[in-house]
């Protein structure tokens, strides 16, 4: 195991390009984590919305995974209910915890112009039949916002996503078990290495295109094993097909032996999960009239895991004795 983490490694440094601010943001991230930990919180680590995969160095064409990221924005703000504080690996321009809940309005629409008395423009007020809500969600923003409890950090590329991952594992292993990683960002699987790209725009007067991609590592082996060892480890199994899912969630805890497993099918996935452990299967349904009365499953998502991540922390406690 040592030997593919190593090689894992090697792997991640020579393949996939650095971002040239990843030891500034790691830094952030472990002076965040240790400042939290100090006030008594526990800190997660969300992942949220999808990689970019690029197909041309300077590039116009790229493929990309499915994720709105709903799931990681929703459920951030449910960690931060709960007590956490968050760090918010997301995708650029994917969905923000309380931004989301607006993301359908169009903001000119929801904003009235009142005629001003001579040469100003007016005065812009909000409308709130357009924007119901915006007060009480707006002041529960700036309280987090002033509470320093959200940490957002942006990834674009599969390749920011995987080194500020690493640096966010190391970042955060200072604390130990008190922290969770909830990996809920949709990965891709496939990359084409930097050394075989072609540096300009792909031409179609070549003919159609034939590509050939190599697997990208599973990051979840070094993560567990290495770099965040005594952390609460969630990862996210996505499938089409339901008849699989638990088997691939089953099969995904036993090769990587972290502590749970939030399994869901593409076309469900608002409405029904299960959260997988070593020791347990869970449930979890949200029904029309819970939707009707503004309950969302991120909520009962959250507040499973933190409930396993108590149980997690004590057990590890116990084991120091
Ligand atoms: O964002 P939304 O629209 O709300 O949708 C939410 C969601 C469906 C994207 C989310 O609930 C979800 O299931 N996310 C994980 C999707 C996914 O990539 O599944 P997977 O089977 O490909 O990967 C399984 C796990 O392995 C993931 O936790 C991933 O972080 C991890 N992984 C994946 C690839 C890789 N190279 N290394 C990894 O460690």
């Amino acid at each position: 195991m040592a030997h593919l983490i190593s090689s894992i490694d090697g792997k991640l440094a020579e393949e996939f390009a650095v971002p040239s601010h990843v030891e500034e943001v790691k830094e952030k991230m472990a002076a965040f984590a240790a400042r939290h930990a100090k006030a008594g919180r526990r800190v997660v680590l969300i992942t949220s919305g999808g990689t970019k995969v690029p197909l041309e160095s300077r590039t116009v064409r790229f493929l990309d995974n499915f994720s709105s990221g709903r799931r990681g924005a929703s459920s951030a703000e449910y960690f931060i209910e709960s007590g956490y504080a968050v760090i918010f690996l997301h995708r650029h321009r994917s969905l923000y915890p309380y931004t989301r809940l607006f993301s359908t309005i169009n903001m000119l629409d929801a904003l009235q112009l009142r005629a001003g008395d001579g040469e100003g423009a007016g005065e812009v007020v909000v409308d709130q039949l357009v924007l119901p809500n915006i007060a009480r969600v707006l002041k529960r923003y700036n309280e987090v916002k002033d509470g320093g409890l959200l940490l957002p950090i942006e990834f674009n590329t599969l390749s920011e996503y995987l080194h500020l991952l690493k640096a966010a594992a190391q970042a955060l292993s200072s604390i130990g078990s008190k922290a969770m990683f909830y990996l809920a960002a949709a990965v891709s699987d496939f990359y084409i290495p930097a050394s075989e790209m072609p540096e300009h725009k792909i031409q179609s007067s070549n003919g159609p295109l034939q590509l050939s991609m190599k697997m990208v590592p599973k990051i979840l082996s070094p993560l567990v094993k290495d770099w965040a060892p005594q952390a609460f480890v969630t990862s996210f199994k996505l499938e089409t097909d339901p008849t699989i899912l638990l088997d691939r969630a089953r099969r995904a805890l036993d090769t990587y032996r972290h502590q749970a497993v939030v399994a869901n099918v593409l076309d469900s996935r608002r409405g029904y999960v299960v959260v997988v452990t070593p020791e347990s299967r869970d449930e979890l349904v949200v029904t029309e009239g819970d939707v009707e009365k503004g309950v969302e499953i991120e909520e009962r998502i959250v507040s499973n895991l933190t409930t396993a991540h108590n149980r997690f922390i004590t057990q590890q406690a116990a084991g120091r004795k």
